[in-house]
């Protein structure tokens, strides 16, 4: 028998997940959970380097679980739970940040951004930037060490982070040997650049998202929405260069995707059909779920419930692993 891989990954709750959330790292989180041990989990204290508003932060962690639920995970094959209750990540957070470069975090990527815009603006370098923010890389790091991590899926976006983790545990086994297990980005490429109704990146910050588990009423509105030049019904139109059809295109079936192709190149397809048919594909894939998504989110003791199972599992991952690390560094 072959030891399955262990894979982990974590969502920050911050807004009601979206179709490019689903499809760029639900979905393909969930297919692998096929053939690796899975652990997944809700990143609520890095969601904390911006959201301020406590109500908020504690619906969208609800929100999020209830999504990940509805979407299929099954918490008796995954480990699922919420960050902020394994303690065992906080801890071993501040033995790698004594071993990690500062100057490694001044290269991240949304620190350095920040800092480029307050430079930008004749401001302050650092004005507005939390110290939250400047270490989120080495938070990521222990969420994915404290696991024994093997992959981590993740959007295209996340990638330095993992290069990051990656710096940090080999420091980290460089000093004291071989503790940690390396880990690998997967990163899902086809699916990175969904774009949203504005024919920009799907992204709540700019507020063009098709919502996922809403009502059928609401995905038809936002479906509505995504932009199309204004050719008729009979002109030719370039499949390429249609957003609505590269939306289309993530949930119909290889074969319908040529037919329509084809229909678009040959004039006779109008962007009204074309979106009609794409509300009822993308209802096709969520009713389900959206019937699931609804009944936990009415029931949140059943929510909390599988968080705390899901926690307890956890930290009995984390809880050797960090024995292992404090006898490495000399703390036992
Ligand atoms: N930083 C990730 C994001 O913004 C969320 C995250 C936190 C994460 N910890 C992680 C992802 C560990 C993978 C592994 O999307």
């Amino acid at each position: 028998m072959t030891v399955k891989k262990i894979a982990l990954t974590g969502i920050k709750p911050s807004g009601s997940p979206h179709i490019g959330n689903f499809l760029g790292a639900i979905k393909p989180a969930l297919e692998l959970t096929k053939d690796h041990e899975a652990r997944y989990f809700i990143a609520d204290y890095h969601a904390l380097t911006t959201v301020r508003d406590k109500k908020l932060l504690k619906e969208q962690v609800y929100d999020l679980a209830a999504t990940w639920l509805a979407a299929g995970l099954n918490p008796d094959e995954v480990v699922f739970y919420r960050q902020s209750d394994i303690p065992e990540v906080f801890e071993l957070s501040w033995i790698l940040s004594c071993l990690t470069a500062k100057g490694l975090l001044n290269r991240a990527h949304s620190y350095k951004d920040s800092v480029d815009k307050n430079i930008e603006k004749a401001k302050d370098p650092d004005e507005g930037i939390n110290c939250g923010l400047y270490y989120y890389p080495i938070l990521m790091a222990s969420d994915i060490l404290a696991f024994n991590t093997d992959v981590v899926p993740v959007g295209q976006d996340q990638k330095q982070h993992l290069e990051i983790t990656r710096d940090i545990a080999q420091a980290f086994n460089m000093a004291y040997g071989e503790v940690f297990t390396i880990p690998n980005a997967i990163i899902h490429e086809d699916v990175k650049t969904i774009p949203g109704v504005d024919g920009r990146k799907m992204s709540k910050s700019y507020n063009n998202v098709i919502p996922l588990f809403a009502s059928q009423q609401e995905l038809k509105k936002a479906v509505s929405q995504i932009v199309t030049d204004s050719k008729g019904v009979d002109e030719p139109k370039d499949p390429d260069q249609c957003k609505l059809f590269s939306i289309y295109s993530h949930f119909a079936t290889v074969k319908d995707i040529e037919k329509t192709r084809a229909k678009y190149m040959s004039g006779g397809l109008g962007y009204g059909d074309l979106k009609k048919e794409l509300v009822d594909l993308i209802d096709n894939v969520v009713s389900e779920g959206r019937k699931t998504y609804e009944s936990l989110i009415n029931n949140r003791e059943r929510i909390d419930w599988i968080l705390e199972e899901g926690a307890e599992k956890a930290r009995m991952i984390a809880g050797p692993l960090l024995q292992k690390v404090r006898h490495a560094i000399g703390m036992q």
